[in-house]
């Protein structure tokens, strides 16, 4: 928190950062939370905490008398007022760590403002607290230094954000929270209305409808940072209610999306961390990220690259291998640098293991072993191999294609999916993470920004049987494309983009539709009826078809990019008032029951009216 000008002006006290060592002498009145209390017999020291920072302040038996009595009452997260002079700590005392460390002020009086109960944790404390009675007194919690330094920093990111669109001509606009309910998604959290029963608004999933009509309506430049609601499987980068900064554009293609956005993340960071950003940011084919990452979000930060073998294999004798390779799969490796010495035998079958879990069915692997000696022209040649594991069954040429592909070294170990190219890039891409984070293989601080571009317009959903969008419905077909739009839709790309940071995707757009019959056109091929069409997306079609101009946009999730930012591991850290795992919240005990009254108000009645625990 930089203390400025404007934000010091408080005619009634004092900030702790405010005092520096040019005020000694000085009387203050300073007002805070009791943080520590130390009693040293004749001396007692506090440090004393407000948004700024935190002062030690000493009370001393033989100067005011009255203001130590009151000072021995004092407990942890008191609230009181001190009035003292400030003075130079004694030599060997100060505390470097802090900012004020250097001085302390001696009280001269002190008026407890308020108590505090015993406290359920000790706030600021790395002791193990269960993250439920954090978020139960999540306002405890959030006076920890990191939670409140996470919440300034999100405040200062957002306003940056505010600053940079609105000098480039941007529009902050709102849009609904009551709306409507559009499948294509993820499940809706529904609002159900009083006065139409049996209709139910649903909470924007994201604003993207609206973004697109306010394009229609001529603003042509539209942001804003904007609550989202969805209803799905929580994990630490997912909250059912989270915050996007949402942005649409006229007349643009994908380029000037992209260039506005890098100007956007580089401004920020010049400000806001005084990082110069290396740009313009990579940009990888989604196919590309695919096959050597196994990921539409690929950590670039390291190696460890997917490769295809499966030329090499064409006649291995390995059944498995060739079987795979004739019914059109694919052969995939990943050569560990070193890891011969890394892995152990037992860490091998463990590897196995974690494999099945990523959706393996085995894991093959190689190591480059000791040097193999082959004569050639009568000269005795030192080459290295492949042994162990599945070495047995590949031949020598086959062993030398291997290593000579992967450039794979004495000591290495490969790692080897005979699957559909799926499911090998799938499992390959997790695996190397996994054995990234293991190992330590990702450089520390470094900012690795990159697009995701030209993703399939479609995908076939098992669960549903049919296709779907791989963004949203009403991302624009890549032009080249729309030949084969019915022929092969699965074989169509999109004019769209994902922005991906340090392995996170962190926001995600793309080109819209504009014309209302290539609009219909994708809704009948997502087997969206033409009726289900007018009534789930009437609006937006009608919209289109009265003057629509050509437009994009992108969305960031800005809890997720706070995360990576701040260093922290869920994006609960970064929202003051967070949910659970299972979308509870500790300290208001949302969801809870509601009084029958208001459900016959809103005319309706519970299949299962005994209301079950909650499950935290
Ligand atoms: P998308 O669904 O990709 O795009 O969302 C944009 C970004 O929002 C973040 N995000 C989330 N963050 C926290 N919790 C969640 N549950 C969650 N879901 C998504 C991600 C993601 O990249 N309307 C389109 C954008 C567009 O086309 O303009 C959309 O919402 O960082």
């Amino acid at each position: 928190m930089e203390i400025t000008a404007e934000n010091k002006k408080d005619a009634h006290r004092t900030l702790c950062e405010e005092i520096t060592g040019q005020d000694a002498g000085e009387e203050f009145t300073l007002k805070g939370w009791v943080m520590r209390y130390r009693d040293h017999g004749g001396l007692i020291f506090i440090d004393l905490r407000d948004y700024s920072g935190v002062m030690q302040i000493v009370f001393d038996e033989n100067i005011k008398g009255e203001s130590f009595k009151t000072a021995k009452k004092l407990k942890n997260e008191y609230v009181v007022s001190v009035t003292g002079t400030v003075r130079n700590r004694p030599g060997g005392t100060e505390n470097f760590h802090l900012k004020t460390g250097k001085i302390e002020v001696l009280a001269n009086a002190v008026q407890i403002i308020n108590t505090c109960e015993t406290l359920p944790f000790q706030i600021d404390e790395e002791a193990e607290v269960n993250e439920f009675t954090r978020l139960k007194y999540r306002y405890l919690d959030l006076r920890s230094k990191r939670l409140k330094d996470n919440l300034i920093f999100r405040s200062n990111f957002t306003f940056l954000i505010r600053e940079f669109l609105n000098k480039r001509g941007f529009f902050d606009i709102e849009t609904p929270f009551l709306t409507k309910s559009t499948p294509e998604g993820s499940r809706d959290f529904l609002v159900p209305s009083r006065l139409n029963h049996g209709h139910f608004f649903a909470l924007p999933q994201s604003p993207q409808l609206f973004k697109q009509i306010l394009m229609v309506s001529g603003f042509e430049r539209y942001y804003q940072i904007v609550r989202c609601f969805r209803d799905e499987d929580l994990r630490a980068d997912r909250q059912p209610e989270f915050t996007q900064l949402d942005i649409e554009m006229s007349f643009v293609d994908m380029e000037d999306i992209i260039s506005i956005a890098e100007e956007l993340f580089a401004s920020i960071f010049e400000k806001l961390l005084n990082i110069t950003l290396d740009r313009p940011f990579k940009i990888l084919d989604y196919e590309e990220a695919m096959d050597k990452y196994g990921s539409d979000k690929p950590d670039t930060r390291f190696g460890l690259i997917l490769t295809d073998l499966t030329d090499i294999f064409a006649n291995s004798q390995l059944n498995i291998f060739r079987d795979n390779i004739s019914k059109g799969g694919a052969i995939k490796a990943v050569c560990l640098r070193n890891g011969g010495s890394l892995l152990s035998r037992k860490d091998i079958d463990g590897l196995l293991t974690a494999t099945k879990d990523f959706g393996a069915k085995g894991l093959a692997w190689t190591r480059v072993g000791q040097d193999n000696q082959v004569s050639t022209n009568g000269k005795i040649a030192v080459v290295p191999t492949l042994e162990g594991g599945i070495a047995k069954f590949i031949a020598p040429e086959e062993k030398n294609a291997i290593m000579e592909r992967l450039g794979a070294k004495n000591g290495d170990i490969i790692f080897y999916q005979a699957d559909t190219r799926k499911t090998a890039n799938a499992v390959l891409g997790k695996l190397r993470l996994y054995l990234a984070k293991k190992f330590n293989l990702i450089p520390a601080g470094k900012f690795d920004f990159l697009w995701v571009v030209n993703f399939p317009l479609f995908e076939y959903s098992e669960e549903e049987k049919r296709l779907v969008s791989v963004h949203h419905p009403f991302t624009s077909p890549s032009e080249k494309d729309l030949n084969i739009l019915e022929l092969e839709p699965l074989s169509v790309k999109s004019d769209s983009y994902d922005l991906v940071f340090n392995g996170e995707e962190i926001g995600g757009g793309s080109i819209r539709i504009h014309n209302p019959s290539l609009q219909e056109k994708i809704f009948k091929i997502l087997s969206i009826s033409p009726e289900n069409a007018r009534l789930k997306f009437g609006f937006l079609l009608d919209a289109l078809s009265f003057g629509a101009p050509p437009h994009g946009g992108i969305a960031f999730g800005i809890d997720r990019i706070l995360m990576l930012l701040r260093n922290e591991s869920s994006i609960r850290d970064v929202i003051a008032f967070p949910k659970t795992q299972k979308a509870y919240c500790p300290l208001s005990d949302a969801p809870s029951p509601v009084d029958d009254a208001q459900l016959k108000e809103l005319g309706i009645r519970l299949y299962d009216a005994t209301h079950k625990n909650i499950e935290y």
